[in-house]
């Protein structure tokens, strides 16, 4: 809390949205449970701050089997392993930021996660609430940040053997147990000896049976669809609240146009290109398609789009395994989320949504999941899914995709890698049974449940950007 509160005073105005909200939702009165779900700037920034500075620093596992993370850091069977807890690649504080599943782990993750997660957030809501109700924090005059102040700066952390740049052998036969630093950069162990087992990023993606150039590695464009693939990623990553709400057009338009700039200056689209990047030109197909208007397009995106868009979504959703895809770095999934956010908003008041979801008003389920949307408060989601599993609501809870909902946000929660790839498949599976034409496409993406995100947010956990 004192960091939260460092923060937002070196932020007057984080701090000033953050007392209006105080003021508007709970004022001089005492605070109540039903105020903290009014206060999502305070949930933003007490949650921002765990992220850079978690009050635990890291946590401690044992490797289950030989791991290869990201194809470079080998880990052996049995070793120590300290999880660096911050999330730190990216040093701004910035409330608004979306927290990824995985990289936000003040409480670390998995069946040994912290149990007072909860609770401890409302005691800090609570806390802070207090403090602003009575007092006003500001920096004092004399303290200046010194430019370029880090905590620990790159030299003394050379000097104590653990950095970017490696770990010194002789401190991992001491202390025999490695500092991963996810965010940061990894100790570097010498590449490769072990074949990998089970990090499933070290999948070889001959096995995955992906048609050739589809992911675009190989052709004479490679690296201008590269490119590409980064600034969509960009787009979906840094675009605050981009995983469950809708990117503003005007930052998709910039995205578009300039990916279709840099490929036609390449040459990417010239008949002799036409075998190339089957996932990039799919990519930029699904994003142009956030940029129709036209509510009867909307409504039939994929069927409007002809069969040259419609066969390519389809393969991709069934015949080519998801986690081939994520294992591209092209975030199909998360683009087909977009496509439905913005099929929803616009089509939100010209068509049946309720018979599209499959709910009726009062459906708890279906409430509890979109309620958790905008903040993408994913552990909302989980607890609902939870409830909703346990006691299902015979009155209609939606049906085929209130249950793929409930699916993809089990595998968005999953910590074991094996587990989650399993409820991948099963995802797969499932979504071959609910769709074969081009007009199930199309229905499916008007639906309002959060389901294309969840898929993107369980299947991206395992790309390679
Ligand atoms: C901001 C406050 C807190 C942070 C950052 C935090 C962080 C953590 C972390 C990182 C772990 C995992 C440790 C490991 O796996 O080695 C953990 C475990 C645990 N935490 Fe917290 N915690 C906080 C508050 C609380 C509170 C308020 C409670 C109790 C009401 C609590 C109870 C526990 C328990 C019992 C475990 C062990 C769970 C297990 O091993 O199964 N924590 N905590």
């Amino acid at each position: 809390m004192a960091s939260c509160l460092c923060y937002l005073c070196a932020h007057p105005d984080c701090k000033a949205k953050l007392l209006k909200e105080i003021d508007e939702v709970v004022g001089d009165d005492q605070i109540r449970w039903e105020h903290l779900s009014q206060m999502p700037y305070l949930d933003w920034c007490i949650k921002e701050t765990m992220r850079l500075v978690p009050p635990a620093v890291g946590f401690m596992r044992q490797a289950r089997g030989p791991q290869l993370l990201g194809k470079k850091w080998r880990i052996d069977a049995g070793m120590p392993v300290i999880v660096n807890a911050a999330w730190s690649s990216e040093r701004k504080w910035d409330p608004k930021r979306g927290r990824v599943w995985f990289a936000y782990i003040p409480f670390a993750v998995g069946p040994r996660a912290c149990i007072g997660r909860e609770f401890t957030v409302v005691e800090q809501k609570v806390t802070m609430v207090t403090l602003f109700q009575h007092f006003d924090f500001q920096r004092p005059k004399e303290v200046q940040v010194p430019e370029g102040y880090k905590t620990v700066r790159q030299a003394e952390a050379k000097s104590l053997g653990v950095g970017c740049g490696g770990v010194k052998p002789e401190y991992l036969h001491i202390l025999r147990f490695v500092y991963v630093y996810f965010m940061l950069g990894a100790a570097e162990i010498s590449p490769g000896k072990a074949e990998p087992e089970i990090c499933p990023r070290s999948v070889p993606l001959a096995q995955l049976a992906v048609p050739e150039d589809l992911e675009c590695q190989k052709g004479p464009h490679a690296a201008v669809w590269s490119n590409v693939k980064k600034s969509f990623r960009a787009l979906l990553e840094d675009t605050p609240g981009a995983l469950f709400n809708p990117i503003p057009e005007a930052q998709v338009k910039t995205a578009v146009d300039q990916a279709i700039a840099q490929v036609k200056a390449a040459g990417g689209f010239d008949s002799s290109s036409t075998n190339e990047c089957g996932y990039g030109k799919l990519a930029l197909q699904l994003l142009s398609v956030c940029l129709v208007s036209d509510p009867f397009a909307v409504a039939q995106t994929v069927q409007s789009a002809g069969e040259a868009f419609a066969s390519p979504v389809l393969t991709l959703l069934l015949d080519i395994p998801w986690v081939a895809t994520a294992l591209s770095g092209w975030p199909l999934f998360g683009l087909l989320a977009q496509v439905s956010l913005r099929k929803a908003d616009v089509l939100k008041d010209m068509v049946d949504q309720e018979s599209i979801d499959g709910v009726s008003k009062g459906s708890t389920y279906f409430n509890a999941m979109r309620g958790a949307m905008p903040s993408s408060d994913l552990s909302a989601m989980a607890d609902a899914t939870l409830t909703y599993l346990n006691n299902p609501d015979p009155t209609g809870d939606g049906g085929v995709l209130g249950a793929l909902t409930a699916l993809a946000t089990q595998a968005a929660v999953q910590s074991n890698v094996q587990e989650r790839l399993n409820l991948i498949n099963g995802l797969q599976e499932a979504m071959k049974k609910a769709v074969h034409t081009s007009q199930d496409l199309d229905l499916m993406l008007a639906t309002r449940w959060p389901l294309w995100s969840l898929i993107h947010f369980t299947v991206d956990a395992i790309s390679v950007g």
